[in-house]
């Protein structure tokens, strides 16, 4: 059994955090977002892991993943020349998988719970293709199955009216027939290889395809309201589980109420701090609020201001704003300070696609 994993595509609906990140390294919970992925793929005890990267922002994910080594496992790096799809993704990886079963795992999906019940459920089945399904509120947004006698009988894309209520989610097993469907489907109006369409293929073909269904949360981090939400999960799961683990130093003006973490040199400075909430490492928070779902990344300055339920990455610094920072990301060394200058008036210098709400 292998694992592939997508650590390419476009993320356009996350710029301009992905202008200039692939959006797979974005922290959650202060962990790179495409670190859930492969800890639960080794989790469930596979060894042997391709991650698929695109020529632009293929080297970035290689220095940060390496070969593997952190997980004692081997990490292929796959490229992908054009993000055309999710079919076309593991077509590119055929000589990698070769004729073994593996799990393809969209490196951008947050679960809990990990993946080692759905492989069980994969392995005792004799299914070509397992989905693993959530059931949603909004169907319509997703891939739909219609389902009989607990067999997928077909797969409608974002349906008008959706024939069950469950969403396909980004976690799919395969056994190697998986490789006839993607070389023998056509791109769809989107001029991509769909995952749906190979997915259909199968069904058409009589294969089997079963499903599993999540039950803890599921979350595809493709837009920015989706991240923050991921990272309040994470936090409330990885946090609220554990007791609070404070490295950092916290002075004897400063309070601190629910859990947090507090990483190795950060220091926590007259302030307020509503876990659930991460402190990365070498981060300042001076006579500031940080409240509840908020993860800052390390080497970050919070000065005189308050901020709740955002994502800080690295570098950042915050300093006298007056009106609390709610539901934001921040990216890279991104400068938020109060300008001291007459007459009183706001300066902005703003990358491409930067969304500013004053
Ligand atoms: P999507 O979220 O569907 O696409 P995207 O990441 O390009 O983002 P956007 O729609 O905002 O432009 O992709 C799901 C996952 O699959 C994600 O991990 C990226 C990856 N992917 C590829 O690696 N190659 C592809 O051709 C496509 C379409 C996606």
């Amino acid at each position: 059994m292998k694992a592939l994993i997508t650590a390419g595509g476009k993320g356009t609906r996350l710029r301009p955090i992905t202008h200039t990140n692939n959006k797979h390294l974005i922290p959650i919970a202060n962990k790179p977002m495409i670190h859930y992925a492969i800890e639960a793929v080794v989790e469930a005890g596979i060894k042997e892991i391709g991650i698929v990267i695109n020529p632009d922002t293929g080297n970035e994910i290689k220095e940060a993943l390496g070969n593997g080594e952190k997980w004692d496992i081997s990490l292929t790096y796959i490229i992908q020349e054009n993000p055309i799809g999710l079919a076309h993704v593991v077509k590119v990886s055929e000589s990698f998988i070769k004729d073994d079963s593996f799990v393809f795992y969209l490196g951008d999906n947050v679960i809990v719970g990990g993946i080692k019940r759905f492989l069980e459920e994969f392995r005792n089945s004799n299914n070509n293709c397992q989905l693993v399904l959530s059931k949603v509120k909004d169907p319509q947004r997703f891939g739909v199955p219609e389902i009989k006698k607990g067999k997928i009988i077909k797969v409608e894309e974002k349906p008008k009216a959706p024939k069950s209520n469950f969403a396909v989610t980004g976690i799919y097993f395969y056994d190697s027939h998986i490789f006839e469907a993607v070389n023998n489907i056509k791109p769809g109006w989107r001029g991509e290889l769909e995952i749906s369409d190979a997915h259909q293929y199968l069904i058409d073909k009589e294969y089997r395809v079963g499903y599993s269904e999540i039950t803890g949360w599921w979350k595809d981090t493709g837009k920015p309201e989706d991240l923050i939400e991921a990272n309040r999960l994470v936090l409330e799961q990885i946090i609220n589980h554990k007791e609070s683990i404070i490295q950092g130093k916290v002075d004897n003006h400063s309070e601190i109420i629910g859990k947090v973490i507090i990483e190795k040199e950060a220091k926590i400075l007259n302030s307020n701090i509503l876990g659930p909430v991460i402190i990365g490492k070498n981060t300042i928070v001076e006579n500031s609020y940080i409240g509840p779902f908020t993860a800052i990344y390390y080497d970050c300055q919070i000065l005189n201001s308050e901020i709740e339920y955002s994502i800080i990455m690295e570098k950042s610094k915050i300093i006298d704003i007056e009106t609390r920072i709610e539901r934001s990301i921040l990216g890279k060394s991104i400068e938020i300070v109060k300008g001291n200058s007459r007459p009183k008036t706001q300066r902005f210098i703003l990358g491409d696609q930067s969304n500013i709400k004053l």
